[in-house]
Parts: C-alpha cells; structure tokens; sequence
C-alpha cells in the first residue's frame, strides 16, 4: 500500500473539498479557522508535500526560501495570485496552482451587484429604512445615478472583465475597456478597446476594476486619475483593494467628484480604512465575490485537481507559471 501524500491546509475550506481532502491526502488541517502566520505555516510545513493555502495567507520570499525541500507545491483557493511571489517559488523550484474560471460568474454577478447598489443608493436607502427613518415617500429622495446607455469603462478584460461586460450590456451599456491587448470574444464585438489610461479614463460614466493587482496597476485609482473621470462617475472594484488609492476615492467621494462607489475588496483587508464607513454613496461588501456553495466548492476541487496532478505525475490544469 502506498502512503498518502502528506497536504497543510491552512484554512477550514467548505465541507466537500475538506471530506475529499482528507480522503485522498494525510493532512494537517485548521479545524477553527484561525488565520495561520509565516511562523505557523512554517512550523507546519516541516513534513508536508505540499500546501493548500487561500489568499489570505502572504505566501512571500521570505516563507518560501524557508520552507523545506520537502514542499513541492503550493495550490491557492484563489484566482488571484498576488499574495504569492511567483518567481520566489520558482527558484526553489515549488510549483504553484490557482482558480482561474470558476469563480467568473459568480464574481462578475458580484461586480453588476456594487455596480447598481453604488449608482441607486442602495446602501443608504435600505439603512435609512431599517433604522426607522423612512416617514414618507419624496420626489427628490435617494436619488441615484442612472444606469441604461452610460458608457462603463472595465479596467482588466480578462475572464471576469468580460463576464461584466455581457451582464453590462443587458442593461444596454456601452464597453468600454483598457487592457494590456484588444481582445476578440463572442458578444463583446461592440466593446471599445482604449490602449491608454488617457483615453479610457473620460469615458469611464461608470468604472469597473477587473484586473490583477501588479506593479502596473497598484493605485490606478488615485487623484490624477480620478480628475481625468467624468463628474459624477461610479466606480465598482471587485478586484483588489490596492489598485484603488483609498484617501483619493475617499476625498472625490465626499466632494462628488465620484458619486458613488461599491466595493467589495479593500487594501489590508479586512482592516478596511474607517473614513470609508462614514459615507452614504459608499455600497460595501467584505469580499463575497466567490461565496456562493457552487463556486466555492468549484474552487477547491480545482485546487485538488491539480494536487492530485502533480502527484500522479501529470502536469497542472491551472499552473501559475513564473512571469
Ligand atoms: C477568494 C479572490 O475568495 O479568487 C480570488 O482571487 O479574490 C476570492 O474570490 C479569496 O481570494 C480567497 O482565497
């Protein structure tokens, strides 16, 4: 008989994906959920094949060069990669798996909810409501920035830029995107491809963030950029945090310079900056574009698939490949 792979799983993954991970792999699991440290993970790493980690773990130089020789393969419960330094695990040569695709439809469904939540004042009118403040209908109450025919501008048209734009384009918007390439895709014939920030920027009525967060794209968001916006534009970011410059979104949100915006993703989450709370054109979620059953299930069987590739010899489904 030959022994099991040994697998640290550094968090308490849904039910399914922790009953297949425990029938296939000897694991070292993390049955409360607490949030595992470089020494812990570490620590736990001594006699392991391989890791099982999630986004929320910094999976940096410093961890891997000193992990030991024994851990061959780390595979993150994410799409998004940048909580891993890719060409550290290359050098030691530790191979690397994420999620890409089956999250798509859900964070995309994720990025229309900010995006109408934020332009009809969801957020203040549901509170208004709740907190027992709504004693009469008005003419001139919540009211919001119109959806149908403005031009949304998606920064980042890859798989869920693009799964945004076919949902946008149901509620008869116009694409406009700025990618690294124009982009051929069934459907999005229509979508404008701005190869300059310069050129993108004045036509974002609306603003959907979509792309990875690189050395490219940390705070894209910030004063210049905004000031380059339409007045009163929306901005939607479902991405990451640090592509938006947090104190300029919150100064052009108080002046309306920026409507409104909805967020589901911060910089150090899930300390988010408190000035954000204060606002009432600010629709916010903690992070939920990947939670539903379906997709988070979906997700961590990728994360398998590709373990059990690597130890069955194969090559990786989803491999993250050194830049
Ligand atoms: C994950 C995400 O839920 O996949 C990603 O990149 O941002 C989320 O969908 C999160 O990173 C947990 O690992």
């Amino acid at each position: 008989m030959t022994s099991k792979s040994r697998l640290l799983v550094t968090r308490n993954f849904p039910l399914d994906v922790m009953a297949r991970i425990r029938g296939t792999y000897d694991a070292v699991t993390n049955d409360d959920d607490h949030p595992m440290g470089m020494a812990e993970i570490l620590k736990l790493s001594q006699d392991v094949d391989a890791i099982l980690c999630a986004g929320t773990e910094a999976i940096n130089s410093e961890l891997i060069s000193a992990l030991p020789e024994r851990v061959k393969m780390i595979a993150t419960f994410s799409v998004g990669y940048d909580h891993i330094d890719v060409p550290a695990a290359a050098v030691r040569g530790i191979r690397l798996s994420n999620t890409p695709d089956v999250l798509t439809d859900a964070t995309a469904d994720v990025a229309l909810l900010c995006l109408l939540g934020a332009a009809r004042m969801a957020h203040m009118s549901a509170g208004t409501l709740r907190a027992g403040g709504w004693t009469r209908w008005e003419p001139n109450q919540f009211l919001g920035v119109h959806v149908t025919g403005k031009r949304l501008g998606i920064l980042g048209m890859g798989r869920i830029g693009q799964a945004v734009a076919r949902r946008a384009q149901g509620f008869d918007m116009q694409i406009h995107y700025h990618n690294r390439r124009k982009i051929e895709a069934p459907g999005l014939e229509n979508a404008i491809f701005h190869e300059t920030a310069d050129s993108f920027l004045p036509v974002c009525d609306f603003l959907s963030i979509n792309c990875p967060l690189s050395a490219e794209t940390k705070y894209f968001v910030n004063d210049d950029s905004i000031s380059k916006m339409p007045d009163r534009t929306v901005i939607v970011n479902t991405a990451r945090g640090g592509v938006v410059e947090d104190a300029a979104l919150i100064r052009a949100l108080k002046s309306g310079k920026v409507a409104a915006a909805g967020l589901d993703v911060f910089e150090n989450e899930p300390a988010l900056n408190k000035d954000y709370l204060e606002l009432d054109n600010l629709f916010v979620l903690p992070h939920i574009g990947s939670a539903t059953v379906e997709t988070r299930n979906a997700m961590g069987f990728m994360c398998l698939d590709n373990l059990d590739a690597f130890f069955a010899g194969k090559s990786l489904p989803n491999e993250i490949k050194a830049p």
